[in-house]
């Protein structure tokens, strides 16, 4: 926190560019948390917010609904093959603690009491409250918390970069699915398996090879476990498709859509799920079999229409077709990035890049430094007109969806000058 003793100041932001109080312009390659589908400013969504907020700003979803989340809930299931009901929260760190939740009482609505484990991948990312933490359990981020946070059975992640010795990819790969079969059989008390949609984000844009979803996936079905699927960085088009699942050819039983769901505009987060877990929890009064699950801002009407507008938007221009186009921008740069002294691997899919920053490309070591790694590419990259945010020792590149192709290629030529500036101060 000392090295961060003043932050700039956004006082304006339009388009692809964020204006700071300096009155510096940045192109924004974070697209505000990973979020941002079509620039600020949008005049669609501005409007979206503004009507509704002359109607109504928000009520509650206890004993009630509104006309808005009535409508997100019908366009969502439209397009999320398999699914049947929706359930609002404000961020994704909550749609997944819900996501935990109902997951667990699906088994004890059915009487299945012993079925309470969860499996995991290591390395996964789920958001920062306790349910997430105990998930998404990183030690760089939460070891703090290790002695407050429940036991998960994790399981490796084939990362191309990082094999163990003596193992091809493939073989690799291999491996991992059969720990987790031999588990899956050796162990009837796993509930659920939880893992982010086509690739880890947070753990450092680790992308799963072909069919490795698709494969968990049945294995999943084979030993009655319920796939928990998190879209929330990686759904939406940020991979190149709308829903990652149906592009991983898996079939979750509940899944979680955040950040890009109101064009990142406003605070919305959704848990869907299949019909067999939905019908778990419809009993009589004294069944007890109700999801006791609120929060205040649930189903919130201006976040819903902002949301309603932005999916009509990925419609109306056709984005996913877009982003595939412009995401080949990304591919003309992998060879000049990757050749750069600090960089030891690039990871790219649709419009999310990583790039590893190594000490010595041989033996793979991270980067360290005195200060943060962030900080010193975060100022490197203002000094060149961009927003860059680094994670560990991974340039996460994550800019708007709809950036023109001509601005990714700015992005992508000011992050090799920035890399370059910065990595005289790294070696
Ligand atoms: C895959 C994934 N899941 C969950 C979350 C948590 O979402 P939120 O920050 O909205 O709580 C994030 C946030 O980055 C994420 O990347």
């Amino acid at each position: 926190m000392k090295e961060w003793n003043s932050f700039d100041s956004i006082v304006e932001a339009k388009g692809m560019w964020l204006t700071t109080s300096d009155g510096i312009h940045l192109l924004d390659g974070v697209a505000s948390m990973w979020c941002n589908v079509w620039g600020h400013s949008k005049p669609e969504l501005v409007n979206a917010i503004t009507n509704q907020s002359k109607r109504v700003q928000h009520s509650s979803m206890f004993n009630l609904t509104n006309e808005p989340a009535e409508k997100l809930a019908k366009n969502l299931i439209k397009l999320s093959p398999g699914m049947h009901r929706v359930f609002y929260s404000d961020n994704g760190s909550s749609a997944m603690e819900i996501a935990f939740k109902m997951a667990l009482q699906y088994w004890k609505n059915i009487g299945e009491k012993k079925k309470t484990k969860i499996a995991t991948l290591k390395n996964g990312y789920h958001g920062d409250t306790f349910g997430a933490m105990s998930v998404g359990y990183n030690p760089e981020f939460f070891g703090k918390f290790k002695k407050q946070l429940f036991q998960t059975i994790q399981f490796p992640v084939p990362n191309k970069y990082r094999i163990p010795k003596g193992y091809s990819f493939s073989d690799y790969q291999n491996f991992c699915l059969d720990k987790i079969e031999k588990e899956f059989y050796r162990d009837d008390k796993i509930s659920m398996f939880v893992i982010e949609s086509g690739a880890q984000v947070a753990g450092g844009v680790i992308i799963f090879p072909k069919e490795f979803q698709s494969k968990i996936s049945k294995l999943c079905k084979k030993y009655n476990v319920l796939l928990v699927l998190d879209e929330i960085a990686t759904g939406f088009g940020r991979l190149g498709s709308m829903i990652q699942y149906t592009e991983q050819k898996s079939t979750p039983d509940i899944v979680a859509y955040g950040k890009m769901l109101t064009g990142g505009y406003l605070t919305m987060a959704a848990t869907l799920t299949s019909k067999k877990i939905y019908e778990s929890f419809l009993g009589e009064f004294n069944d007890r079999k109700h999801f006791f699950h609120g929060h205040t801002f649930t189903g919130n009407p201006i976040a819903a229409e902002v949301a309603n507008e932005n999916l009509r938007l990925y419609q109306k221009n056709n984005l996913i077709s877009k982003i595939q186009k412009t995401s080949k921008i990304f591919e003309r740069y992998y060879n000049e990035i990757l050749n750069l002294d600090i960089v030891g691997d690039v990871r790219h899919k649709g419009m999310l890049m990583g790039i590893e920053l190594v000490k010595d490309k041989k033996k793979k070591n991270p980067i360290t430094t005195k200060t943060s790694i962030n900080k010193i590419f975060f100022e490197a990259g203002k000094k060149n007109g961009i927003y860059l945010r680094t994670l560990g020792n991974i340039i996460m590149l994550v800019p708007p969806l709809a950036i023109s192709e001509k601005e990714l290629d700015l992005l992508l030529s000011r992050t090799v000058d920035t890399i370059q500036s910065a990595q005289k101060k790294v070696l």
